[in-house]
């Protein structure tokens, strides 16, 4: 019996010491993984970050999934230069430390959602301050974890890079995709109509639930002889693409005269072998591409800034709605990542990394 208690008390000082040290040395839980599938991630044990210049550290209590984490999981898809290669490109939690040359925006405790260009999918993250917007209040940490990447996304496809007018069309793909369900609330704000395909009659329900006018199964038919018949055989003024190679020709038949083709995912793929320029020499279509998680930091700047001004108000008066499919605590990352990839979300896969003292609930 005594043997027992012996190495029970053995176990429980190497337990106790190991987080002491752990503390100590300023480590943290954190998503590792190695190039490959599903069973090449774990949580480990890595250091805090240490600020730089204009970075806040952020003790993170949710994070999100995004398809570029998915892509950078198989080697697709580094960081960029200088980035953590920690996973997540977004957090929400709380202000913990203020780095050098901080301004004073923001104080130690505020509640805040950070852009990211990695290593979100962890206990603590730095981030600079730039990128840093307050959660809308009464928002608990899981539901904003749902807002940063694909809402300053779908923000900047419409606005910043597709110049949305009102009385727009807009043909949004992956209509219920994490960006596609912000896009399309984003539309209807703009005064905007969007249109939207996508894979199934849930995620299209789904769509028209938030604003969508038309919704287009690709996988039953043609979506452009729906946008035809819905717009007058006129075409849409935008579209936001994520889809590329498998959509191109459908994409030329939608487009109206003078409209804008913003490619921002090639999850259909991206080689085009076909009469492309003469079409669009035709309807004078503009194509223009854009990812988020290399631009600069003014650019991201000026998003945040116009997103926090314009977009984040409508979150406190229900007018626009994060829509979360599910929360998996930080250990179960695995299957976060294989949802994704099943195509099975309807919006977004959010990562509890912590638990809150009772707001987390609201
Ligand atoms: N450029 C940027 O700055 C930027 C930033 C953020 C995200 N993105 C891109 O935006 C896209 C959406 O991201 P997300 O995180 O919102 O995605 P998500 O929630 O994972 O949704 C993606 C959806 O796209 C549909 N899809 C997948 N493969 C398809 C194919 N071959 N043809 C047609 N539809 C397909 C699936 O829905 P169905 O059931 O409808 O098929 C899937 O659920 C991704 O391509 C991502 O890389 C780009």
């Amino acid at each position: 019996m005594s043997k027992i208690l012996k190495i029970l008390n053995l176990i429980f000082c190497i337990v106790i010491r190991t987080a002491h040290l752990s503390q100590m040395a300023g480590t943290m839980r954190a998503v590792q993984f190695q190039t490959g599938g599903l069973e090449k991630m774990k949580i480990g044990e890595v250091p805090i970050p240490v600020l730089r210049k204009k970075e806040i550290l952020i003790k993170v209590y949710a994070s999100a999934i995004n398809r570029a984490d998915t892509l950078q999981r198989k080697g697709a898809y580094p960081p960029p230069a200088g980035e953590s290669d920690i996973l997540g490109l977004e957090a929400v939690g709380t202000v913990d430390k203020l780095g050098p040359d901080c301004s004073q925006k923001w104080n130690i405790g505020d509640r805040v959602m950070a852009l990211l260009a990695g290593g979100g999918n962890a206990e603590f993250v730095a981030c600079r301050e730039e990128c840093l917007m307050p959660i809308p209040k009464k928002m608990s940490f899981t539901i904003a974890a749902a807002i940063p990447e694909v809402w300053l996304t779908a923000y900047q496809l419409l606005h910043t890079v597709g110049g949305v007018k009102a009385g727009d069309t807009v043909l949004i793909h992956a209509g219920g995709s994490g960006v596609g369900t912000a896009a399309t609330q984003l539309s209807v704000l703009a005064k905007a109509k969007p249109l939207v395909t996508a894979g199934s009659i849930e995620k299209i329900d789904m769509a028209k639930s938030l604003g969508a006018v038309a919704g287009f199964n690709y996988k039953e038919g043609d979506f452009s002889l729906g946008v035809k018949q819905y717009t007058k055989d006129v075409g849409v003024n935008l579209i936001l693409d994520c889809i590329g190679e498998s959509f191109y020709n459908q994409n030329i038949e939608s487009i109206a005269n003078d409209g804008t083709w913003v490619v921002y995912g090639l999850l259909g793929g991206g080689k085009i072998n076909a009469d492309l320029l003469s079409k669009l020499l035709r309807k004078r279509i503009t194509i223009t591409g854009t990812t988020l998680r290399v631009r600069p930091i003014e650019y991201k700047e000026s998003l945040v800034q116009n997103f926090t001004q314009n977009a984040l108000p409508y979150f406190e008066s229900g007018r626009l709605k994060p829509i979360i499919d599910k929360i998996f605590p930080l250990e179960q990352i695995g299957n976060a990542h294989q949802l994704m990839e099943e195509n099975k979300n309807t919006g977004k896969i959010v990562l509890k990394i912590r638990e809150e003292d009772g707001r987390d609930e609201l």
